[in-house]
């Protein structure tokens, strides 16, 4: 009884895996299709609690065909980065037997199976928050385990990098390393296989570290990632120098910081690092302005004291000399949203006063949807409600060198998070997004 004669079995997984943002980026492939890319970056995965992708794969044999729902809607699968990183993975499957459920599946049935994929994303996939990093790791995560693939993350990470490049830093919880590979080596008969994500330490090493996320409001459509950067890789010497000269040096120093705790080097790298990033967009050809409109506009005018995210940086550097040492880090990928990385909650106090009296919510907005994730760090600012925000004095570091001027609006919301875990697999089968009778989204 059972197996594959019976028709009416499914069989699923759920997993839950995080998003990533790197301190020293990637920008730049060497081979498109492998997505291999031209030097190394370094990224914190986020906690998942606040920021994640969730995943159910189901196989059945009553399934006519491979179907994925993104978020609800059914999207198409057959673009050939999801086509590589299912062919990738189901050439890696082993038998499976569920005995409970009388199923035995063959390493050579997954061949012939067909899957069904709901995704869903704890975040608004339009905030531009690098979706399909967590979605990829997810992707390639859960049908591992469905099919009892036995690789190891690492050779998983470099699954999840042909979905999309920044997808293999997910594999891993805590700091995570994206060693480009050797170049050399990529041949006819190599695959690039030895461009992986390593872990460099877990979530628990440096716990202390706070993460605010200012999700930008931005009207324009910006270039995304992957076009952005092959006209990089084309028209920029600045990347070239970059990935040669630049990069290299600073993984090692990061490398080194995150080592030893050290807040200083930290955040001057992750800092320098952005805004190299940035300069290399400016530098392509046309120029790609990811740090929006309003912001450039001020750039040109030499005019720093405008546009939301500009002054976040502008205002980092000045609280950063006013406090003799780099306090914050920011960082900003292919968006408008600014990244901040505080030392401890005490600063991250600060700091969430500041951001809150700066850029205020534009109507009467509730406090519980301008502030998302970890809640608690306005709990230790003193902020219950928005009306504590509304009477927040002006910070005093600044007083007479910044008209207290407020841009209100600019912000869309702020999500406190911090350094978080892996994926991870839910044993709980109502964590599905199938429905396990009929495999479609519940
Ligand atoms: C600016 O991984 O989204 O976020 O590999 O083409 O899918 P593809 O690009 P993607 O690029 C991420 C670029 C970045 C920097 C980073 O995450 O390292």
């Amino acid at each position: 009884e059972g197996g594959l004669n019976k028709k009416d079995w499914i069989l699923m997984v759920t997993a839950q895996s995080p998003t990533n943002i790197a301190v020293i980026k990637y920008w730049g492939k060497r081979d498109e299709t492998l997505i291999l890319p031209i030097n190394d970056s370094i990224s914190v995965t986020l906690d998942p609690n606040h920021l994640c992708t969730t995943t159910t794969v189901a196989v059945s044999p009553s399934f006519d065909s491979d179907q994925m729902w993104l978020n609800g809607k059914e999207i198409s699968l057959s673009g050939s980065r999801y086509q590589s990183c299912l062919r990738e993975i189901r050439s890696r499957a082993n038998d499976v037997e569920d005995e409970e459920k009388g199923i035995f599946i063959k390493k050579e049935d997954w061949e012939n199976l067909h899957l069904h994929i709901a995704s869903f994303n704890n975040f608004p996939t339009a905030a531009g928050l690098a979706s399909s990093a967590a979605g990829f790791a997810c992707l390639v995560y859960s049908l591992a385990k469905l099919m009892n693939v036995k690789e190891e993350q690492g050779k998983l990470s470099a699954i999840a990098r042909q979905g999309s490049g920044s997808a293999c830093r997910s594999l891993f919880g805590g700091f995570v390393k994206w060693a480009m590979g050797n170049v050399r080596l990529i041949s006819k008969d190599t695959n690039g296989s030895d461009s992986i994500a390593v872990q460099l330490a877990n979530e628990m090493h440096w716990d202390d570290l706070v993460i605010i996320i200012a999700v930008v409001s931005s009207r324009q459509k910006e270039t995304s990632s992957t076009t952005g950067m092959r006209e990089s890789v084309e028209t920029s010497p600045l990347l070239h120098y970059r990935s040669k000269e630049v990069v290299p040096k600073r993984i090692l120093q990061m490398e080194e910081a995150i080592k030893t705790r050290d807040f200083t080097s930290f955040a001057s790298l992750a800092c320098a690092d952005s805004n190299q990033f940035h300069a290399v967009c400016l530098d392509t050809s046309p120029p790609i302005f990811y740090m929006n409109d309003t912001s450039h506009r001020q750039v040109l005018f030499s005019c720093l004291q405008d546009g939301s995210q500009l002054l976040i940086i502008n205002y980092m550097e000045k609280w950063n000399r006013f406090e003799a040492m780099p306090q914050v880090a920011y960082t900003f990928d292919a968006g408008p949203n600014a990244v901040l990385i505080a030392p401890n909650r005490k600063v991250a106090t600060l700091l969430i006063q500041r951001l809150l009296f700066y850029f205020p919510p534009s109507s009467d907005t509730e406090l519980s949807s301008f502030v998302l994730g970890d809640k608690s760090i306005l709990k230790d600012a003193g902020i219950g409600s928005m009306k504590d925000v509304e009477v927040l004095p002006p910070p005093a570091e600044i007083k007479d060198n910044i008209p207290s001027q407020k841009f209100r609006g600019d912000v869309s919301y702020f999500i406190c998070t911090r350094p978080g875990k892996g994926p991870t697999l839910f044993a709980d089968e109502s964590q599905t997004l199938l429905d396990t009778k009929t495999g479609l989204p519940k």
